[in-house]
């Protein structure tokens, strides 16, 4: 089993290039099976959620030809199938991104199966927006037995408007999957507005799809005969990018963050600044530095522009070390989302959680202890505090990180962070799950 060991108390310094957003990458690749033709997708984050899709999408008949580390080509003209077969359902429920197969093959064949899917797990995830939506767009769509099954009542889609009663992600990607080959016009209002949410509209446009108005509250898309092929460059990981700045912010130090989009990060930039944390941006860079004091802040997550509830173990490991209290209320997800405030205590943080709030009672210091990552964003915030502890820490169930997070460790030994993944004999397999 892998874990990583962190010698914390070390600024750190230099540059770190961000790769290409994993929650556009797993929604990107499920609907390129709505495209005929080559597809060729850059800036491809080299993380294993996209590595399990393309495998899916391979298993499936597509032709997958990786060109470079980031740079693939798919072709998915020829597959034929559209339930995923047994040999794949351990994959599928690893990863939550796996329902977007759901809209992707219900858009091009009319039919879909696939088991439920996995993803972090921090209570509750429920499924019924996208359900509602993909019910509007006329398909019969049952839950049983840890599958779903969706068979468009009379062998296609039709658009339809669609109201989203909860601002959903998931929800607004599959339908838009979807909708794109449905016959007619298809209106979802209350959408969500993350900047993935746009990427996946311009590919899809890219490819000859009519979608409008994404990154706003409605979007409106008129469906076309067929998906042709096309080139793609992803955007660049907001989330990746904000791990790095609260990791400068938490250890102090001085880093250039590079290839981002400087716009899609300004909810973590104003944060941060409020904590004493120096943010200055450039076109496609921003620098962060901090080698004074941090300051208490309190942080509410909300969906896109608002904070990123995907931000928030991070922020919370940063204000370990804020003098006074800081509170940070988790708005998107359940108290399910704090689990990870334990192994931060176990680290000598003083945090509280009550109903949807984390209560920080900051400290002078982090202690290095050995925690586990519990999901992905959770396991950033581990090594955030690690790096800012004192003393050694060691992070159990890094699967989780690596999820997510293209070379983390040879991205922090490249700031001059003191961190090694090192492997240790296997222990029986626990569930794992990420997204
Ligand atoms: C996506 O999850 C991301 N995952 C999550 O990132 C992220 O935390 C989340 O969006 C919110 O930004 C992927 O993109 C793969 P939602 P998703 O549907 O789509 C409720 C990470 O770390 N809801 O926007 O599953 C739901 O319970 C991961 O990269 C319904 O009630 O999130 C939640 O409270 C973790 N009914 C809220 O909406 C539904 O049908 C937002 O969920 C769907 C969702």
């Amino acid at each position: 089993m892998e874990k990583y060991v962190i010698h914390g108390g070390k600024p750190l310094h230099g540059e770190v290039e961000i790769s290409g957003a994993k929650n556009a990458a797993v929604a990107i690749i499920p609907a390129a099976l709505m495209v005929h033709g080559v597809c060729r997708l850059e800036n491809l984050p080299e993380i294993s959620d996209t590595d399990t899709l393309l495998r899916i999408l391979t298993y499936l008949g597509a032709k997958v030809n990786m060109i470079n580390r980031s740079t693939v080509e798919l072709d998915c003209t020829h597959v034929q199938m559209d339930l995923i077969p047994d040999q794949m359902w351990d994959m599928t429920r690893r990863i939550r991104a796996s329902y977007y197969l759901i809209g992707a093959m219900l858009g091009r064949f009319g039919r879909a199966r696939t088991t439920m899917p996995g993803g972090c797990n921090f209570g509750i995830r429920p499924i019924d927006q996208h359900i509602k939506g993909l019910t509007a767009l006329g398909a019969d769509v049952t839950l049983s037995g840890g599958f779903i099954c969706a068979n468009a009542r009379d062998g296609h889609l039709h658009g339809r408007t669609i109201y989203l009663d909860k601002v959903s992600v998931g929800a607004t990607i599959n339908i838009m999957i979807a909708a794109v080959t449905a016959e007619g016009r298809t209106v979802i209002e209350n959408v969500a507005r993350e900047p993935h949410i746009v990427d996946l509209a311009n590919f899809l446009n890219s490819m000859g799809a009519d979608v409008r108005g994404a990154g706003t509250d409605v979007i409106k898309i008129r469906g076309v005969k067929q998906l042709h092929g096309g080139s793609y460059a992803l955007i660049p990981d907001q989330i990746e990018a904000g791990t790095y700045m609260a990791a400068v912010a938490a250890a102090g130090g001085s880093i250039r963050v590079s290839n981002i989009i400087p716009k899609h990060l300004e909810g973590i930039s104003s944060k941060l600044q409020e904590m004493n944390v120096e943010v200055e941006e450039g076109d496609d860079y921003v620098l962060v530095r901090r080698d004074g004091p941090l300051h208490n802040a309190n942080i509410k997550t909300k969906p896109y522009p608002g904070f990123p509830t995907d931000m928030q173990p991070q922020m919370t490991a940063v204000l370990c070390c804020a003098p006074g209290v800081s509170v940070v209320t988790e708005a998107v997800w359940s108290s399910g989302r704090f689990k990870y405030v334990a192994e931060l205590n176990k680290m000598g943080a003083h945090i509280e959680v009550e109903d949807q709030s984390a209560f920080i009672q900051g400290v002078d210091s982090l202690t290095g202890a050995t925690v586990r990552a519990c999901d992905l964003r959770a396991g950033a915030a581990m090594v955030i505090a690690g790096l800012a502890a004192q003393g050694v820490t060691q992070i159990e169930d890094v699967l989780y990180i690596e999820r997510g997070y293209q070379d983390i460790v040879g991205k922090f030994r490249a700031l001059g962070a003191d961190i090694r993944c090192i492997d240790e004999p296997e222990e029986p397999a626990r569930g794992w799950n990420a997204g």
